[in-house]
């Protein structure tokens, strides 16, 4: 009956939830608004704020789990890949309490627990499946072996699906960050009213600069001829914008499955949230009869609850890490 509490601190997130033999009994999230001034996350302000909010989030997960942290038999943290300023706090928490209590450490990797998220609910996918993990700074196709032998099999080579979303919202004169927003508009928006176009870019990997500048383009030059085009067009825009994304992403996921002969598909990371990718998933699912698993909204974005259920079962096969551990800001799988 491993107690395993867990830490991220990977971006803008301080969070830490409290895993029983495999159960999550909390997961806490302060989230920091301080960045909406900023249009993007402000990393100096990040690592700043994690240090405030880290021990009272920890209180608190321990205090919803009703468990003491005497019971805590081991420390999952995100060790990367994130900013390292924020990664640094929540690395330094997890070493401390570890070290004060004379427990072990588990290292988990971030966009690693964003596909382990998927272990959580009682229904999970079967080895071997594809996950299509976006998030604000990655969008990766991940053939998952098993749980800690993953393979990307594409991803992007410039902005990420996230970042699409952020950067559009910037556009469209919207607070950071952008992408929930641009979800809340589009649900009354026509997604056929605007046609973006689609990269032309071979195998399974992604890009979204060339997107991002014909948004730009369409925006300027219709603003020339309106000035309030964007009020206007606010819904639509968005609609169509989130359409051209979600199946930039599908078109890619559909034939990743298909070559690899995979029925059971994923969705992780912040724009798993998304409401229209949401959808057409579950719609191409359907059409191709896939098994599909899109995790609950709360273990979409960033989250302790997949630091913990990683570090089970990393503590599960005895993979501890020394104190020695630093951060990194680039981790591969
Ligand atoms: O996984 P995540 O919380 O942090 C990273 O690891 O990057 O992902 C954050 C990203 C941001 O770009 C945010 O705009 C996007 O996820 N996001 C969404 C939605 N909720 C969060 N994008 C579209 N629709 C949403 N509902
Ligand atoms: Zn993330």
């Amino acid at each position: 009956m491993p107690a395993i509490l867990a830490i991220e601190s990977s971006c803008d997130e301080t969070s830490a939830a409290v895993c029983v033999d495999g159960a999550i009994l909390s997961n806490v999230i302060a989230n920091q608004t301080i960045h909406e001034a900023y249009g993007g996350v402000v990393p100096e302000l990040a690592s700043r704020v994690h240090q405030q909010n880290i021990v009272p989030a920890v209180q608190q997960a321990l205090f919803n789990a009703k468990v003491s942290k005497n019971d805590i038999d081991a420390v999952a943290f995100t060790r990367g890949p994130g900013l390292l300023g924020s990664l640094l706090v929540g690395v330094s928490f997890a070493k401390a309490f570890a070290l004060a209590r004379h427990i072990p450490l588990i290292e988990v990797n971030h966009m690693q627990a964003h596909i382990l998220a998927h272990f959580i609910a009682k229904k999970k996918p079967a080895f071997p499946f594809i996950c299509l993990t976006v998030s604000g700074g990655h969008t990766q196709i991940v053939l998952v072996k098993d749980y800690f032998d993953m393979e990307i099999i594409g991803q992007t080579l410039d902005d990420a699906a996230g970042e699409a979303m952020d950067k559009t919202s910037k556009i469209l004169g919207l607070p950071y960050p952008g992408g929930p927003l641009i979800d809340k508009n589009a649900r009354n928006g026509n997604p056929d009213a605007y046609q973006f176009p689609e990269p032309q870019i071979p195998g399974f990997d992604f890009s979204f600069s060339g997107l991002k500048t014909s948004i730009l383009y369409f925006i300027r030059d219709n603003v020339a001829a309106n000035p309030n085009f964007i009020q206007e067009h606010m819904n639509d825009i968005c609609a169509s914008v989130e359409k051209r994304i979600a199946t930039i992403l599908l078109n890619k996921l559909k034939r990743a499955a298909q070559q690899y002969g995979i029925k059971h598909v994923a969705l992780a990371g912040g724009v798993s949230a998304n409401t229209g990718l949401r959808n057409l998933l579950q719609q191409m699912g359907e059409q191709n009869g896939w098994e599909v698993f899109i995790p609950k909204f709360e273990y979409c974005t960033d989250n302790a609850a997949m630091i913990a259920i990683a570090g089970y079962h990393k503590y599960l096969k005895g993979e501890f890490i020394g104190q020695d551990v630093a951060p990194l800001a680039r981790m591969p799988f």
